[in-house]
This record gives C-alpha cells, sequence and structure tokens, in this order.
C-alpha cells in the first residue's frame, strides 16, 4: 500500500511574511500525520529556514525546488545539496517543467542532480510529462519514457527507493485545464510499467506516482474532481501548485486524500 503524498510547489511565490503564515496554519491543522497522507511543502530557497521554523514539531515535511548537484564551491548563485540537508529540507523537485523548459535544463543536468540527491540520502521528486503537441502527435508514452531513461540513467534499484516520479503535463501546469483522471491515470499506469519493465515489479508497485497541474479544491466540484483522481489506483498523491498558497485550498485537497485514501482504491 502506498501513501499518498500531498505536496505544495510554492514556485517563485510568497514572501516571509507569507511563506511562515502559510506554513503556520498548515502546521497548526496537522499537528498529526493523517492515517494516510504525508503533506510536503517546497517553498522557495530564502524561506526554507522560517518555514521550517514555522512547522517544525508538526506532520507538514520540508523540500526544496531545485538543488545543484556538484559539492559546495565556485557556482555562483547555485544551492548544494548539502545546503538543503543543513537547513531541514528531506526533499528535493528535480526536472519540473519550468526548470526543463524555461531554464532550459537539459536530460544530462537532471541526471546528475538525481543521482547527486539520491546519494545524498534526500527523497527525490522527479518530474516529467509532455507538451500539448506532443500529446497531439500521441507521442505522450515516448516522451515518458524518454525523460525517464534519461533522467535515471545509472541509478540502481536500491538508489531508487526514495524516489517519487510527478507526472505533470505542460499543458496542464497552471492552465485551469487539468488532465482527465482517466488521462491521468493512463500516463501513470504507463509509467509504473516502465518501472516494472526497467526495473523490477516489486519497485514500480513501492514507488509512489504524483500527478500535478492545475490540481484544485477551490469549490465543491474542484473537491470531488480531486477526490476521484486521487481514487485512480495509480495516482498516489499531487504536487500542487498555485492551489498550495492557499491553506485552505491545500487543506482541502489534503482532506480529498485522506477520503481517497479511506476509499482504499489505491493499490
Ligand atoms: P499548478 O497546480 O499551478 O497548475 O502547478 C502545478 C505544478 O507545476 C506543480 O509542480
Amino acid at each position: 500500500m502506498r501513501r499518498l503524498l500531498i505536496a505544495g510547489n510554492w514556485k517563485m511565490n510568497t514572501l516571509r511574511e507569507t511563506a511562515t503564515a502559510l506554513a503556520g496554519a498548515l502546521a497548526e491543522a496537522y499537528p498529526q500525520e493523517p492515517d494516510s497522507v504525508e503533506i510536503l511543502v517546497c517553498p522557495p530557497f530564502p524561506y526554507l529556514l522560517p518555514v521550517r521554523d514555522a512547522i517544525d514539531g508538526s506532520a507538514v515535511q520540508l523540500g526544496a525546488q531545485n538543488a545543484y548537484h556538484e559539492a559546495p564551491g565556485a557556482y555562483t548563485g547555485e544551492v548544494a545539496l548539502d545546503m538543503l540537508l543543513d537547513v531541514g529540507c528531506r526533499w528535493v523537485i528535480v526536472g519540473h517543467s519550468e526548470r526543463r523548459h524555461v531554464l532550459g535544463e537539459s536530460d544530462e543536468l537532471l541526471n546528475k542532480k538525481v543521482q547527486a540527491a539520491l546519494a545524498k540520502g534526500l527523497n527525490v521528486i522527479y518530474c516529467v510529462g509532455e507538451k500539448l503537441e506532443q500529446r497531439e502527435a500521441d507521442q505522450t508514452e515516448q516522451v515518458l519514457d524518454h525523460q525517464m531513461e534519461t533522467g535515471l540513467a545509472g541509478c540502481s534499484g536500491d538508489a531508487l527507493a526514495k524516489l517519487v516520479v510527478a507526472y505533470e503535463p505542460v499543458w496542464a501546469i497552471g492552465t485551469g485545464v487539468r488532465a482527465t483522471k482517466e488521462q491521468a491515470e493512463s500516463a501513470h499506469k504507463h509509467l509504473r510499467e516502465w518501472l516494472a519493465s526497467r526495473y523490477n515489479a516489486e519497485l514500480a508497485e513501492q514507488t509512489r506516482i504524483l500527478y500535478g497541474g492545475s490540481v484544485k479544491a477551490g469549490d465543491d466540484q474542484q473537491k470531488q474532481e480531486t477526490y476521484e483522481l486521487l481514487c485512480q489506483p495509480n495516482v498516489d498523491g499531487a504536487l500542487v501548485g498555485g492551489a498550495s498558497l492557499k491553506a485552505e485550498e491545500f487543506k482541502a485537497i489534503i482532506e480529498a486524500g485522506e477520503r481517497a485514501a479511506q476509499a482504499g482504491t489505491n493499490a
């Protein structure tokens, strides 16, 4: 049974006051981890420390949105994995579509980051996802295969114990156009099959695959849709952007996850 993970990617949002208020509201709501759901927030680098203090002692975990793979040294503007560990991060996101497509990070660079972060003992959320034109050209599975193959190259099955995959179709990120539960389930199933064929069935069964892209819970309909998404057998949580910036909405997504876990539809 895979525990659901509901993760908030705050992207380049918040200031110190709003970041700590948001983190504080979540920490207050979740002093203890719900039975079935893990909770994670990934604030911008400058707010990792104040957010860590705000969530201290609660069930909310801390992650970073990016890191550099090299040991500390002459890499102006970069943040080392050791620094993340030093400020209490247990998680790091690698390969987010904005890093791939806006900041131009290559498959090769992302592979170095995945390998280095796993070697440091961090939990890695490795993001994959196709662009709209690739989906329309029926290339979704090829794109996912390529991103998995290149991103995880050289990683042993043992190394992947701390890997979480996030399927984030680029066309669904920040657009309000969420993948349907059927589209998400189909991509997640494909990713799990990739893990089974490239590694083994046990690893594929244990690896969590999150969905990201316009996951919302702003009204009853969105809550229901998020619940149904999280009920899909191969959807093991969500990586949430915009809706993770509002404590009430993020809490509603966590609650949808709790309900989905109780319904027991996940593998
Ligand atoms: P939105 O939820 O804002 O679409 O962002 C998704 C995302 O990119 C999470 O990493």
